[in-house]
């Protein structure tokens, strides 16, 4: 701006001195509003962030603990009701530990009968029972077993065989109600017990 200019604005203004600078007191609500901005903020950490309540920030330690917190699958809910079933019809004789009892029926623990992949084999003891000799881990039987496939639904059979398959330390893939389906099928009209020679002929 030159003088010129800086005097006609001046004049046109009605005033030859620039303005004054002085204090005005600040606003009311200037002074409240960051305090209203701390404690709304402190309100909202305190909801989303737990005060940093070391039970909500516990870093997890391994990708099992944080499954182990997940709702239960369909896989988890089949090997409790398997367990269920196995306590109820299983156990008497071949014990609530799976380690069979002597004189009465073979352990489950390690058997290849139940951890084999020849899940028809499996599916059919249970169905319609089993008679005669049978070595199971080494050891012989020749007892007789009833069958309890009559009185089990699909379900409750699949169930209880994938509990078998994944309890006190086996480990082999789930049975399929799709199987124990098929099997019954394949099997119906069937009313006599299997041998263990007749089970190996089973493909
Ligand atoms: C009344 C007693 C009794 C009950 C209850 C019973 N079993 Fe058995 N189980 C036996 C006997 C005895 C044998 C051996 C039969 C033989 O010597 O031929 C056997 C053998 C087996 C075998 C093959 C051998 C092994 O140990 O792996 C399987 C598999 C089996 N049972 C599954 C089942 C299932 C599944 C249930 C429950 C749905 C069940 N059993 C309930 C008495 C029983």
């Amino acid at each position: 701006m030159n003088d010129s200019t800086a005097s006609s604005f001046a004049a046109s203004s009605g005033r030859d001195t620039e303005p004054p600078v002085g204090t005005a007191p600040v606003p009311m609500w200037l002074m409240v509003l960051p305090i209203l901005l701390f404690f709304g903020g402190a309100l909202y950490f305190d909801w989303t962030a737990a005060w940093f309540n070391p039970v909500v920030h516990a870093p997890f330690t391994s990708l099992k603990q944080i499954e182990s917190l997940q709702p239960s699958t369909g896989g988890d809910r089949l090997l409790i009701r398997g367990k269920v079933v196995y306590e109820q019809v299983c156990a008497l004789c071949h014990g609530v530990d799976g380690a069979g009892k002597p004189g009465q029926a073979p352990t489950f623990v390690g058997s290849e009968w139940v951890l084999t992949d020849n899940v028809g084999q499996l599916i059919r003891i249970p169905l319609q029972g089993l008679a005669g000799p049978i070595t199971v881990k080494g050891q012989e039987w020749n007892l007789a077993m009833p069958a309890m496939g009559a009185a089990l639904p699909d379900e409750d059979l699949a169930a209880v065989l994938t509990y078998m398959r994944n309890a006190w330390g086996n480990q082999a893939p789930p049975v399929t109600t799709e199987q124990v389906t098929a099997t019954r099928n394949a099997t119906k009209g069937r009313t006599q017990p299997w041998s263990a020679v007749e089970l190996k002929a089973v493909q």
